[in-house]
């Protein structure tokens, strides 16, 4: 028999979250929300529909594997050198990406948990080792919620290869502030890629936690991630970037890039994205009031819930989760328990929130 390598063996399975289609029908109800995946209720910008719909005349041809017009847009948008970015299907894949890059077996990826859950396995896929640093508690007595730099920091030794900071940390929200990054940074050794995972960082309205490609400046071990999958509405066409200080770094990923693995419609589509800036922002400040209209509404619950800089928020029950998300999707509502941790609950529109909220007080009540 032909066996996969033990890493690959012991890897869990995928467990996508479920489709509101399936679990309306399954309870009977006409329409179930779901709250699972981070992603944006709005519907594709129209310039991204208009674009794709142009690109889709073009698909008998591969994409431009270099994606230039793509990269040569987010170095304008930046201010960066387009040898200094480098695009993905999806930064997940970028994350694969410089693993397969920096890490030989024996070596090793650093970074906070819990956290971005692909860092574990793509360390596991690279024959690396993952050195997990426990998050501590953002607020005193608070649940564990918050990056701990000093400990990452310490973390570090000759192995270490790739350090990941999530920020703001997916699930929990939180995101660390400038000193504290500074200082981290300015610790870890030149030979450790710092990669500033920012996601969600359309999402983030304190002025002090701060902007990564700026962090990176004059910082040649740094390097931004960031995705078109979340604030920008593109999380089916799957476009995510790298912009580092050294170009090295972003040549490294395309020497580990899948060719093709972004195709011409979301390279078109997220060009398209880039040009509706405005939009995109209000789109946004909408989500980050909802954000604050929800953290509150579930405060006035009694519930804990750290302050999310990101398009979600973060319910640290603990030993209750599995009962509680079920008992919420017996109710239309899909949320993403991590089991024996907490829930995370994607911002919603205030319909679909407000869903979740009876919801909730109907579980809680049980
Ligand atoms: C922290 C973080 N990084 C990276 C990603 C990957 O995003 P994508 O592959 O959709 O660009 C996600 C997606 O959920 C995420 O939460």
């Amino acid at each position: 028999m032909v066996s996969p390598r033990p890493a690959v063996q012991s890897l869990p399975a995928y467990k996508p979250g479920r489709n509101p289609a399936d679990l309306a029908r399954e309870i009977g109800v006409e329409r179930a929300v779901k709250l699972a995946s981070n992603e944006v209720a709005f519907p594709p910008l129209p310039a991204v529909v208009e674009a794709v719909s142009r690109a889709v005349g073009e698909t008998n041809r591969y994409p431009d594997n270099g994606a230039v017009v793509l990269t040569r847009a987010l170095a304008d948008r930046y201010g960066v050198d387009p040898a200094q970015v480098a695009t993905g299907c999806g930064a997940v894949a970028i994350c694969q990406e410089l693993a397969q890059a920096y890490n030989d077996p024996g070596t090793s990826i650093a970074f906070a948990w819990r956290s971005f859950e692909m860092y574990p396995l793509l360390a596991r896929i690279a024959g690396a080792g993952a050195v997990q640093v426990p998050l501590v508690p953002g607020s005193e007595g608070g649940a564990a919620d918050t990056h701990d730099l000093e400990a990452l920091a310490a973390a570090i030794d000759d192995t270490t290869r790739l350090v990941f900071v999530c920020n703001p940390n997916n699930p929990t929200g939180t995101a660390v502030r400038r000193a504290e990054l500074e200082g981290f940074l300015d610790a870890v050794p030149a030979g450790t890629l710092v990669v500033l995972d920012e996601a969600y960082r359309e999402f983030v309205t304190d002025p002090d936690v701060p902007d990564g490609v700026e962090l990176m400046r004059g910082r040649p071990n740094v390097a931004v991630l960031r995705t078109f999958s979340k604030a920008w509405g593109l999380a089916g066409l799957r476009v995510g970037y790298l912009l580092a200080e050294d170009p090295a770094v972003a040549d490294a990923v395309r020497r580990t890039h899948l060719p093709f693995s972004v195709g011409m419609v979301a390279q078109a589509a997220a060009v398209a994205a880039l040009s509706s800036e405005d939009e995109v922002r209000r789109r946004c400040a909408a989500v980050t009031a909802e954000r604050g209209r929800l953290t509150a509404a579930l405060r006035d619950r009694g519930l804990e819930v750290a302050e999310s800089q990101a398009n979600f928020v973060w319910l640290p029950v603990a030993e209750r989760t599995a009962e509680l998300a079920a008992a919420l999707e017996a109710r239309a509502v899909i949320t993403r328990p991590f089991a024996g941790e907490g829930i995370r609950v994607t911002v919603g529109t205030p319909e679909e929130d407000d869903v979740f909220l009876a919801a909730l007080d109907d579980a809680l009540a049980l």
